[in-house]
């Protein structure tokens, strides 16, 4: 079965638009916990535009399965190793993107990555490592320690046409390559209800990690009804 994970950020930068107590993520977050997502993600960023180290906090202590995204830096290893969640989603960061731009480079630091997934590892977390669908990458990944890749999927959710075709064939020939050398396969970043029909034809994938299409969609109909939605589209997925 396909697992749904939803990511929390946006719910905190509402909050933040206005610095104000609420839109609170743990909140939404137990309201997707009760709407049938298996998974709650965030990221603590370095610059903490979104969620901060007590939102971080309020979630590992009371959602089910926290998978938090960050950077590979010490500070970040530092307070997962504090907080264990459940799983780490490792994957690049830049001040002034909007939102995470590219994969990670695994091939270039695989001496770094090796040290923080060990530790991670160590911990008792899950390490997943957000990647391009690139052959150079899925194999360093293979050989970083880590069991999870999470493909990143925004290449495809931003294309049109031939382009989007040629992306999706990225994306399923590199599901298949990690799965043959060993690797669990997830997939985040730019899913929404529509491009979720292409998405679907990905193998070998276990969960989703979607953040925001559903928070959007949220403002529209409550985030257990955009939720909901999600997860009936995603009921199709033959694997
Ligand atoms: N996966 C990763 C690794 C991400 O960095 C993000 C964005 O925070 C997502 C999934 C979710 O992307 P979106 O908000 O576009 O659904």
């Amino acid at each position: 079965m396909l697992e749904l994970g939803v990511n929390v950020d946006h719910v905190a930068t509402v909050r933040e638009a206005r610095k104000a107590p609420w839109p609170s993520p743990l909140e939404a977050a137990l309201v997707c916990e009760d709407a049938g997502a298996w998974g709650i993600t965030a990221h603590l960023r370095e610059d903490r535009r979104h969620v901060n180290d007590a939102d971080l906090a309020a979630l590992a202590a009371n959602v089910n399965r926290l998978n938090m995204e960050m950077a590979a830096t010490d500070e970040m290893v530092g307070i997962a190793c504090t907080l264990k969640p459940n799983s780490c989603c490792l994957v690049p960061e830049k001040r002034q993107e909007l939102t995470t731009e590219g994969g990670l480079d695994v091939s270039s630091s695989l001496d770094r990555l090796k040290d923080v997934v060990g530790e991670l590892r160590g911990a008792g977390i899950v390490v997943s490592l957000f990647i391009d669908p690139d052959k150079e990458q899925l194999d360093a990944a293979g050989e970083s320690g880590a069991e999870y890749v999470e493909l990143h999927t925004g290449a495809y959710a931003n294309a049109t046409g031939e382009a989007a075709t040629s992306e999706l064939e990225r994306l399923v020939k590199a599901a298949e390559h990690a799965h043959g050398v060993g690797l669990n396969v997830n997939a985040g970043h730019g899913i929404d209800y529509d491009n979720i029909t292409g998405i679907l034809k990905i193998p070998h994938m276990r969960e989703l990690n979607i953040g925001h299409s559903i928070v959007a969609r949220s403002v529209m109909v409550g985030i257990r009804q955009a939720v909901s939605e999600m997860l009936d589209l995603m009921a199709s997925y033959e694997g």
